[in-house]
């Protein structure tokens, strides 16, 4: 099967970008990275996308009048370069719903929360301040409703005692790096699409979709999760 031209959108470091673009380094991965879009020009992942030789681009908003421009101008760029899939990877702007219409079922975005728990910004803080012993993250499709689209794959991370936002974030970014991956093998492949607006797995386990806290494993205080098991 050929392999899917995927483009990455940022905002700024681009941590997520790079595991893509890890994971489709290896030729059996139903993807290659075909370029990332940023929009702004100072983001991190830019350069470490061209270093890495993938056509790397910034659409700003400060070239364009309007949302509906930008987007026209993001949905040129991305036709020009035969995008199959877009991938968000801390995009940080809400797309028009013409776009994500025009883009639906072929529209990604990972989101560090468990979906439909805690949509928008500081997630980890809320997450914390919510009592909850887990959280995590998800990688959803992308309609105009923003985090709201249907869910395709979750991996959960434990709240720690003495978690503060920054240590949760820095085990759920761990995390997120193994999620995306295996989330656009889904719908590269086929196995994960939008139908009627909701998620359709097929072929796929649970577990496909789905990582453990297990995953964060060397990162688990054991004792401390002892503690809280009563
Ligand atoms: C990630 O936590 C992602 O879930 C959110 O924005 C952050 C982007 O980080 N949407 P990076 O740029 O991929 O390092």
């Amino acid at each position: 099967m050929a392999r899917k031209r995927v483009v990455v959108l940022i905002s700024g470091r681009g941590s997520n970008m790079a595991a893509l673009i890890d994971a489709a380094g290896d030729p059996n991965y139903p993807v290659e990275i075909v370029g990332v879009i940023s929009d702004r020009a100072e983001a991190k992942g830019l350069n470490a996308a061209a270093a890495l030789g993938i056509e790397a681009v910034s659409i700003t908003r400060a070239d364009h009048p309007d949302k509906a421009s930008l987007d026209a101008a993001l949905d040129a760029e991305l036709k020009r370069m035969r995008a199959d899939i877009v991938c968000l990877a801390g995009y940080m702007r809400l797309l028009t719903p013409g776009f994500t219409e025009t883009w639906a079922g072929r529209l990604i975005n990972i989101h560090p929360s468990l979906l439909p728990l805690f949509k928008g910004l500081d997630t980890h803080a809320r997450a914390i301040e919510s009592g909850m012993r887990v959280h995590g993250c998800s990688v959803h499709f992308v309609t105009a409703e923003m985090d709201g689209g249907p869910i395709i794959a979750q991996a959960a991370v434990p709240i720690l005692p003495g978690d503060d936002s920054d240590r949760l974030a820095a085990r759920v970014l761990a995390v997120e790096h193994q999620l995306y991956p295996l989330a656009l093998r889904l719908v590269a492949t086929g196995k994960a699409r939008m139908e009627n607006g909701r998620a359709i797995l097929s072929g796929v386990s649970a577990e496909g979709a789905l990582l453990s806290p297990g995953a964060a494993t060397d990162e688990l205080d054991i004792e401390s999760l002892a503690r809280m098991t009563p």
